[in-house]
């Protein structure tokens, strides 16, 4: 594996492969990399030729500064996993590089609806840093394949968004990955190393209370279904932001459900310090 700080090295490595027809993944990552990191990286080494991760704790996209210090960072652990998993380039900018003209936003991305709800209204100002980000780094990889995972499920269709709104001067594929999940069901997640031992027994509750909702799902008023999850996070000790369930497609808040249209339940919740987020398809 090489490992790049400095885009114009990046530029004219990647510049390289692609005129001997080289096929680019790319999985973006802000590192602390676990199995579903790994899982991505190993879709993207199966459809392409060359596979690009970055690691970036991207500081624009923490409206909580504490998280932004707090966010765990495992760097020597995260080369050797990368090594071992068929990864061809790291990429791992400073700050400096990637913001030469300082922290603050010139773009606004108009992700309408999007940014309104759940992480957009819990978390202002996080999917322009996202977005901010994201842009940098599409324009400095120029994948042909983009890979995501679906435990960021707001995330996915910001960036498929992002993607539409940039036009960027190649065409760019987005493959979402499934959240792959530790054996009591709780979603692999950078932040599950910040849990304590009991915390970390508790966390599970966030899966079972959606799993409550996937298999308690009828047609019509969602609303006291939507309670007893929530009671299920509360027990656990969880302090919810929110459990909703959404169109699968558009996110938009379902009440009544007409048992048709594709749901996704989604919830963000804090066990003390930690802020944990998780969804699932319902039908
Ligand atoms: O999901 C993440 O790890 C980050 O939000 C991303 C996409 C790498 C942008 O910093």
């Amino acid at each position: 594996m090489i490992l790049f700080k400095k885009t114009e090295d990046l530029h004219k490595w990647l510049d390289d492969q692609r005129k001997k027809g080289k096929k680019i993944g790319f999985v973006p990552t802000m590192g602390a990399l676990h199995e579903g990191h790994l899982s991505l990286i190993e879709s993207s080494s199966k459809s392409n030729q060359v596979t690009v991760c970055s690691i970036f704790v991207n500081p624009t996209q923490f409206n909580d500064p504490k998280d932004y210090e707090r966010y765990p960072v495992t760097i020597e652990k995260d080369i050797e996993l990368l090594e071992n998993s068929g990864c061809d380039v790291l990429f791992m900018p400073s700050v400096v590089e990637m913001y030469p003209e300082g922290l603050g936003l010139p773009l606004h991305y108009d992700l309408g609806y999007l940014e309104t709800i759940l992480e957009g209204k819990f978390r202002p100002g996080h999917f322009q840093g996202v977005c901010v980000v994201v842009h940098k780094l599409l324009e400095k990889v120029l994948p042909d394949n983009l890979y995501l995972g679906q435990k960021d499920y707001q995330q996915c269709m910001v960036i498929t968004k992002l993607v539409d709104l940039i036009g960027l001067k190649k065409k760019i594929i987005i493959n979402i990955c499934p959240t792959l999940r530790e054996p009591d069901g709780l979603a692999m997640s950078s932040r599950n190393v910040r849990l304590k031992e009991d915390e970390r027994k508790k966390a599970v509750a966030i899966f079972q209370s959606l799993s409550f909702i996937r298999d308690n799902l009828e047609k019509g008023d969602l609303s006291d279904l939507k309670q007893n999850a929530n009671n299920i996070l509360a027990k656990n000790g969880f302090r919810t932001d929110y459990i909703e369930i959404a169109g699968a497609n558009n996110l938009s808040l379902v009440k009544e459900w007409d048992g048709k249209i594709k749901l996704v339940a989604v919830a963000a919740a804090f066990l003390n310090e930690v802020r944990l987020i998780d969804n699932m398809l319902l039908n």
